[in-house]
């Protein structure tokens, strides 16, 4: 059967194997779908050891992401926006083994988005907490859904100035105001979506914005998730947002990937109900 794996450090807790399964149950599809630990100095040869034994693609996660885009022979370009690889595609060409790097982060939010939290983007006003890697993994897909505008708020002012100026062309594009905004002070106006793609929740801090961003009728979102509601929706709860965590995202950017590598997309809302049902 066709072999693939979720590769990180620590990958022990990973849920994608869970996911992917059922992904495969549901399907029909034969797959097996294993967990990879690779040696912090040794992600390279991991990866090349398991295409080489017959493996067909990877899951990538932290920390590695950064790695596999400079591993991947070729990039889509959702994955050269984002600058990082989630997703290898192993494909042998003239007895070659070829690494195809894709990135599904940005599209497993926007289908969660869309799809599970029926919010739509077209036309919303989008306020991105953090300028990191994850907020960059996700600004072109999000720019893709035509919002009338995006503001990036980041702690460290500067990397969001960044993040603008690297996605400026895609916005102008698309037709979507691209701004850094600020963290302190009143909002110009309340936003229809705030997305937390810092990892302040690690720390159980919440990341600082713009006074009135966020009220009622604002969808909160964490691209954390935890067993427990974030800080981060918990405080924008109480301001009157309805929040959710990025437990759909994950899933959803694992339906991405299985669709890159199966040709068929699986029906993520279901799996998500069953991860829910089980954490409850
Ligand atoms: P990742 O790949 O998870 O995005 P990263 O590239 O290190 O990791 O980026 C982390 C992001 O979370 C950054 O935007 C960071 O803000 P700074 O650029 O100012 O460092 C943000 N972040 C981390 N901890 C935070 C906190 N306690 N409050 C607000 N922002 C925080």
């Amino acid at each position: 059967v066709d072999r693939y794996a979720v590769i990180g450090n620590p990958v022990g807790h990973s849920k994608s194997p869970d996911i992917h399964a059922a992904f495969a149950a549901a399907t029909g599809q034969r797959l097996r779908y294993d967990r990879l630990e690779a040696p912090l100095d040794g992600f390279a040869a991991t990866v090349q050891a398991f295409a080489a034994a017959g493996g067909r693609g990877l899951n990538v996660t932290v920390p590695f992401k950064l790695e596999a885009f400079a591993l991947a022979d070729t990039l889509t370009a959702r994955a050269a926006a984002a600058g990082a690889v989630n997703t290898l595609r192993f494909q042998t060409a003239e007895g070659r083994i070829v690494i195809e790097g894709d990135n599904t982060d940005g599209a497993g939010l926007v289908h969660d988005l869309q799809h599970n939290l029926h919010c739509r983007l077209a036309g919303a006003r989008i306020l991105l907490l953090g300028a990191g890697g994850a907020a960059r993994g996700v600004l072109l897909p999000l720019l893709e859904c035509r919002p009338a505008c995006l503001a990036i708020a980041n702690r460290t002012p500067a990397r969001a100035h960044e993040l603008q100026a690297h996605f400026a062309a895609a916005a102008g594009r698309l037709d979507c105001l691209l701004t850094a905004a600020g963290t302190s002070g009143p909002a110009a106006a309340r936003y229809d979506v705030v997305i937390n793609a810092t990892s302040g929740s690690l720390a159980g801090d919440v990341p600082a914005f713009a006074a009135g961003a966020i009220g009622p009728g604002t969808l909160a979102y964490d691209m954390m998730y935890g067993a427990e509601a974030t800080v981060f929706m918990r405080h924008a709860a109480a301001l009157g947002a309805t929040a959710h965590d990025g437990l759909g995202m994950l899933v959803e950017q694992a339906a991405e990937s299985f669709a890159l590598w199966r040709g068929v997309r699986p029906d993520g809302g279901a799996v998500l109900a069953r991860l829910r049902a089980a954490r409850d």
